[in-house]
């Protein structure tokens, strides 16, 4: 892999940096030269991340907090003001599943959480991220949302209903912020292996179906971590200086398509 310190001199902070998409974004923001105070409620995963970076020679920072909690994320932008003195960027990635419960036995708590994670998270980062983004006179902050949040059949109901709540929330935010110079954007992943979807591509390999994983999309296949990094990393650049309120489907083409029976070649 060849880096081109796209994010040199910066300071991030990465939430869900302990696995999958957070931690390789993590690992590829430090790569290309940010500091990163990377995030997580899983102390051992985070643990691990940092390690990873740092033996590479990057500088990151484990901070285990939960990343939908008011107080503990103005502490993070603290935190990256205070061990950085500065905070450019922040990727606001930590999100839960909350598995495929029936529509009609979701309890209000169960709904509670997946939008107090999955969509309080990022309007906390907002918040607290963008005073001192705009002190700066720039930041960039991304979210992660999902193609969930586009249309029906990518996960359950309150993970769809919060996900496109995280698409709303970076149009009307980068519309709220207007004039300050502070990017607002998110990334809507298609089927990618992480923890989160660990179950799922475990009982296709146990049923040995799992050539079937991902077929639905026109490339046929589903997604790594890294291909979503590529995405939050480019957003959180200066490569994306006019990119703002927008939402971008990495998903191998899923959120393209009708449903599509395979062409004869
Ligand atoms: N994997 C996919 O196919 C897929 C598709 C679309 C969107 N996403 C989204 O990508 C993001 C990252 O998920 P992933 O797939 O890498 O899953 P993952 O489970 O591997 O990683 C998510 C991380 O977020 C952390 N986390 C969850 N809630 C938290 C909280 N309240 N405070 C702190 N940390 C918390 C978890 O501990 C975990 O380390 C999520 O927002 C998810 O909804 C994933």
């Amino acid at each position: 892999m060849i880096y081109h310190r796209r994010l040199a001199n910066k300071a991030a902070v990465v939430t869900g940096a302990g696995s999958g998409i957070g931690r390789a974004s993590a690992r590829l923001f430090a790569a290309e030269g940010a500091r990163v105070i990377c995030a997580d409620r899983a102390a051992d995963g985070l643990g691990e991340t940092v390690d990873l970076i740092n033996r590479a020679g990057g500088k990151a920072i484990a901070v285990t907090t939960d990343t939908a909690d008011e107080p503990a994320v103005r502490a993070l932008v603290e935190r990256c003001q205070a061990d950085f003195g500065a905070l450019d960027v922040f990727y606001a990635n930590a999100g839960i599943s909350g598995g495929m419960v029936p529509l009609l036995e979701q309890s209000v708590e169960l709904w509670q959480e997946i939008l107090r994670v999955n969509l309080i998270g990022p309007f906390l980062a907002i918040k607290y991220a963008s005073p001192v983004m705009i002190a700066q006179g720039q930041g960039s902050i991304v979210c992660t949302a999902s193609v969930a949040g586009l249309r029906a059949n990518a996960g359950g109901t309150p993970y769809s209903a919060s996900k496109a709540g995280v698409i709303s929330l970076v149009q009307t935010s980068a519309n709220a912020l207007l004039g300050t110079g502070v990017r607002v954007n998110a990334v809507c992943p298609g089927l990618i292996e992480t923890g989160m979807t660990k179950p799922m591509f475990d009982g296709a390999r146990a049923r040995g179906s799992e050539a079937k994983i991902g077929q639905l999309n026109p490339m046929q296949r589903f997604g790594v971590p890294e291909e979503i990094a590529q995405m939050a990393l480019f957003l959180a650049s200066d490569d994306a200086s006019y990119v703002n309120g927008q939402a971008f489907a990495v998903d191998g083409g899923l959120s393209s398509t009708h449903p599509f029976a395979k062409p004869r070649r």
